[in-house]
């Protein structure tokens, strides 16, 4: 099987600066990037704002830098189905234009940059799209260059661990991070594509809190559960995060004219769209898909990941791209900013160490998190009243009340007690009482 990818899947990261970059701030072209010019825009990027910046290449060893304690991790994910090519130019635009507002010294924009890690990956397929784009002419077919370069269709490649979870449902058994211990077994997947591959080690690597994959061929914000429970081909199929995977999708499409418009047509006539609400729809309300990448997300991770499908036609006529930025440009901005929502904090010992991988659950949400390297953590949670637990492995836990706003997000600290600590303690206390006692009884 041909393993390589001809093209290498690039991401960029926006990430806390040193310094203000010195270039001038470069205009937005809006047209189709084919690969090599995907890759000079982004240069182009880095060349303008080279402290906010890098670019790095998943799946390869290359390292795009380091987690700050505490920052949470966002990505945008575009035109994982080649032909699906809005996604892949919004996502160059966004780049340039979160440098351009950054150089300007915008405000919102600085705020944002220097309280989040950004990573935008523009394109998740990129031999898909050379194909797509090779078809002469505007009008495009419907499939071509959807799947990579083997055939494979990479939103049905991930491992369905929907299905393991609605067993866990039942039976018992872990509510996240499906996967954990099995890195090797999906390397050594024979079914599993270069692609597919590369970006599953990203999302369980990297600490990310947030995500969204960029579609198109319709005009929604789609929620998890992608695949139905039953198994059946439309069935409202909720996770548990259900309220906040709507407040998420929402806060995408009411910010996109066109996505939240009620009167919208379907985009095409016989088009089942009465799943939508205000633009949203849970995935498998509209239609059941097994092995895509947003419920792997959920399930193997601590992102939380929508789908977002971005136009009617899939690979429109260039002259729309402008357009199509217009619509998409503050959906993208503030559905970024929902990473500032719910709780966050650290998990550490009495000594103030950071403990990693502590489990953060909360009442009445089967669905846990995990604290990252740095013992941070971070919950996406609607406003409300909760009781958030940390615990670890030979710690006891610690259970707090938090009232939450829409945002930004409370801040929650946990300082666990180890096991050993309190035996120790009680020991103490033990030896404490017995001297006193036979003190007092004069034996
Ligand atoms: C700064 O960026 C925000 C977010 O994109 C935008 O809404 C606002 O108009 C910008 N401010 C200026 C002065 O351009
Ligand atoms: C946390 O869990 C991951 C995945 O299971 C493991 O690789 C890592 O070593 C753990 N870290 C700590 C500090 O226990
Ligand atoms: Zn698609």
């Amino acid at each position: 099987m041909a393993a390589r990818l001809r093209a290498l899947l690039l991401a960029l990261c926006a990430v806390l600066a040193a310094a203000r970059a010195r270039a001038e701030p470069e205009g937005i072209s809006f047209e189709y990037h084919r690969y090599a010019e995907l890759r000079e825009a982004l240069v182009a990027v880095w060349l303008q704002c080279p402290a906010i910046s890098r670019i790095y290449t998943v799946g390869i060893s290359d390292r795009p830098g380091e987690h700050e304690p505490g920052e949470p991790e966002f990505k945008y994910v575009g035109n994982m189905h080649g032909n699906e090519a809005v996604g892949r130019e919004l996502l160059i635009f966004l780049a340039q234009y979160l440098c351009n507002e950054y150089q300007k010294g915008n405000d919102t924009i600085i705020n944002l940059i220097h309280s989040t890690r950004i990573h935008i990956m523009p394109s998740l397929n990129p031999d898909g799209f050379e194909k797509a784009a090779s078809q002469p002419g505007e009008l495009k077919d419907w499939f071509v260059g959807r799947s990579n370069a083997q055939g494979i269709d990479l939103n049905r490649n991930f491992p369905d661990l929907d299905r393991i979870v609605y067993i866990n449902e039942k039976e018992g058994g872990p509510n996240n991070h499906l996967l954990k211990n099995m890195k090797k077994a999906v390397d050594q997947n024979p079914k599993l594509a270069p692609e597919t591959k590369g970006v599953i080690h990203w999302i369980m690597d990297i600490p990310f809190v947030l995500s969204a994959n960029l579609h198109g061929g319709d005009l929604v914000a789609n929620y998890p559960y992608d695949e139905t429970r039953s198994g059946s081909a439309h069935e409202y199929s909720s996770c548990p995060d259900d309220a906040i995977f709507q407040s998420l999708a929402r806060s995408y499409s009411s910010f996109n004219p066109a996505m939240s418009d009620p009167n919208r047509p379907p985009c095409r006539k016989n088009d089942d769209d009465s799943s939508f609400v205000d633009g949203t729809t849970n995935g498998g309300a509209w239609y059941s898909v097994p092995g895509g990448m947003q419920d792997f997300n959920y399930l193997s991770s601590n992102c939380f990941e929508i789908t977002v499908e971005l136009s009617c036609e899939k690979f429109p006529p260039e002259e729309t791209l402008k357009g199509y930025w217009e619509d998409n440009k503050n959906s993208l901005i503030n559905y970024i900013e929902q990473i500032h929502r719910g709780v966050k904090g650290f998990v550490k010992d009495l000594q103030g160490n950071p403990i990693a991988n502590a489990t953060i659950s909360v009442d009445g949400i089967s669905h846990d998190v995990t604290s990252a390297k740095d013992g941070d953590y971070w919950r996406l949670l609607v406003p409300g009243n909760y009781k958030v637990t940390a615990s670890a492995p030979g710690y006891l836990a610690i259970t707090k009340k938090v009232a939450v706003p829409f945002s930004p997000a409370v801040v929650v600290d946990f300082e666990l007690e180890s096991l050993s600590e309190r035996k120790e303690e009680e020991k103490e206390e033990l030896m404490e009482w017995w001297k006193m006692m036979s003190e007092t009884l004069n034996f």
